[in-house]
């Protein structure tokens, strides 16, 4: 069914659930999954897998350091090209104000010759710690469901 490297950076713990949420509902969906830390993700290896998934959480405006950082190594990687990638994103708000990861995730992967399978998803949290607002694991479990079905 293929295998997926689910890489996210997460501050207070907010992307690491809605990333682990979609992990989770592609491996109800038959994938193989490593669902790792930015800083635990070996780079190098992404090219050995079928689908790739990036989560920021949104830092002033944009993906946070630690990602800007691994889109940027991906670069050096090969065997990347038609490869299938998603993005997603936890802010503040859905206002535009609150800028946003998960395009610029998806303009990086693009250039990198990744397919991006489904627009990226943003969850919102409450407060700069969180909490989710209600529901948004389930969306994002349902969410890997259906990535899992485009493998
Ligand atoms: C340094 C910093 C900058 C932030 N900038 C923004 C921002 O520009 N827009 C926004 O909506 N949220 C912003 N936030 C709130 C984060 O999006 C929020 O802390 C994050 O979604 C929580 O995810 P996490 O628990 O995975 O760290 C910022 C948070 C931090 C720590």
């Amino acid at each position: 069914m293929g295998k997926a490297l689910v890489v996210y950076d997460s501050v207070y713990g907010n992307t690491e659930k809605v990333a682990r949420a979609l992990a989770k509902g592609l491996e109800d969906g038959g994938v193989d999954v490593d669902c790792v830390r930015v800083d635990a993700a070996k780079f190098d290896e992404s090219s050995r897998y079928d689908l790739l998934v990036v989560g920021s959480p949104v830092h002033t405006w944009s993906a946070s350091r630690p990602i800007k950082a691994f889109l940027e190594r991906l670069k050096s990687v090969e065997g990347l090209s038609g490869k299938k990638a998603f993005a997603l994103d936890t802010k503040m708000s859905r206002s535009r104000l609150a800028g946003s990861a998960g395009g610029e995730i998806e303009g990086k992967l693009k250039s990198l010759g990744l397919t991006i399978v489904k627009p990226h998803a943003s969850a919102v949290v409450k407060g700069r710690e969180g909490p989710l607002e209600e529901g948004a694991e389930e969306t994002f479990k349902q969410l890997g469901t259906e990535l899992a079905k485009m493998m």
